[in-house]
């Protein structure tokens, strides 16, 4: 029998005699092309990765050499508590430490917010064009995701997300900035949709539901914008919301694996049941600790992160290109055709972006704001593939 495909990650193939429905019907999340897959395939050498909106300086020094000296604690199992990350975190924070769970990087917290919250017949609510992580960890899980449609303006459409919650709803993910599209909810939007969200939820057998602001990219808010409400805040004016960060963005420390949880001591506690023992690294919790002392160096990068998203954002104009104004490090493009295309086209040239497809964006591509270097030839190479 042929697999019939229902979605972007979701196959109908025929029942499977050794997994549950739900499992046979994943498809494994598709991450950004690493660089030597590429130069491999493609023969090309100094690929260029903006696929996965890593931080393109790098690493904090005092980091790595947290993490170099970390490794001579190899032989021992870590801390399973991540005491003193946590111990920084809460005071950085001013919140207990009781309220915080660290993640081997926020994706798995995600699923432990699955695992441990929503029951058999419940649902998980999200926005198509948003991260994709929050379907698969749903379904992996065997409940219901439920979509509601992007705005107009590529941002959460909050009136759709009401309109699409019922009885079912355990858990609303909110990426903010949101990823793949960079857009920012702000403050009012996002109190006002609480207050519809409870009102219209209020009879639900469990309660209101938990709504999880994903700050992945919060570091990244241009400091003059108004409005802004970060997650602590919204979680202490809403006990019912989850705050997720990570460590892999502007701090610069993806392949180690660490992001943490903000809740309410209750739910910490919930996902300490379903967090396996020592799902955090040594090395990954030196190196963040280490990150957190030196804010300084994380603030610098963001700086010239953030002005190079504007000189590229005004450049991707100039080529006559749609983009959408962007809060993260990355920027969405739309190429007005389908954007598989171009991006074969782009790393035959050696520049890894992102086509958007699998987020239901399929004439949109994602470009990850690099070094200036880096960001020229990506532009150079963009320029020469849509004029040739
Ligand atoms: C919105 C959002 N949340 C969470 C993550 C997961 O990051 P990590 O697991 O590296 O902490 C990402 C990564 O791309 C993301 O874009």
């Amino acid at each position: 029998m042929m697999t019939q495909r229902t979605g972007p990650d979701v196959v109908r193939p025929p029942a499977s005699p050794i997994v549950a429905d739900w499992i046979q019907g994943l498809r494994p999340y598709e991450p950004g092309k690493p660089i030597e897959e590429v130069e491999r395939e493609l023969g090309v050498v100094g690929a260029l990765k903006l696929a996965s909106n890593e931080n393109a300086w790098g690493s904090s020094p005092a980091a790595l050499d947290a993490a170099m000296n970390a490794l001579a604690k190899s032989h021992l199992y870590p801390d399973a508590a991540c005491w003193s990350l946590r111990e920084a975190l809460a005071t950085r924070l001013g919140i207990g430490m009781g309220e915080l769970v660290i993640g081997n990087g926020s994706n798995e917290l995600i699923g432990f917010l699955v695992r441990a919250l929503v029951k058999p017949g419940q649902s998980v609510l999200s926005s198509a064009g948003s991260f994709i992580a929050y379907k698969l960890s749903t379904l992996a899980h065997g409940r219901r995701f439920v979509e509601a449609p992007l705005g107009a303006d590529l941002g959460y459409d909050l009136d759709a997300l009401v309109a699409a919650a019922d009885a079912t709803t355990k858990l609303v993910f909110i990426a903010n900035p949101n990823n793949p599209t960079g857009t920012l909810l702000g403050r009012a939007a996002l109190l006002r949709f609480f207050e519809a969200l409870d009102r219209k939820c209020a009879g639900n057998p469990d309660g209101a539901p938990i709504v999880v602001m994903d700050e992945a990219y919060v570091e990244f808010i241009a400091p003059d914008r108004d409005d802004v409400a970060q997650g602590l805040e919204l979680y202490r004016a809403r006990p019912r919301v989850v705050l997720l960060r990570t460590f892999s963005k502007a701090y610069g420390l993806a392949a180690l694996r660490v992001g943490y949880a903000v809740s309410e001591p209750a739910i910490a506690d919930y996902l300490n049941r379903v967090r396996d023992p020592f799902n955090v690294s040594t090395v990954g919790q030196a190196a963040a600790l280490a990150a957190l002392k030196d804010e300084a160096w994380m603030r610098g990068t963001v700086a010239e992160t953030l002005a190079e998203r504007t000189r590229v954002s005004a450049a991707l104009a100039d080529l006559g290109l749609g983009v959408t104004p962007s809060q993260a490090n990355f920027v969405l493009i739309d190429l007005g055709r389908d954007a598989r295309g171009v991006n074969d086209l782009l790393m035959r040239r050696g520049i890894i972006a992102r086509p958007m497809g699998p987020a239901g964006l399929p004439h949109h591509l994602r470009l990850t704001i690099g070094r200036p270097h880096d960001n020229d030839k990506a532009l150079a190479a963009l320029a020469a593939v849509l004029g040739g």
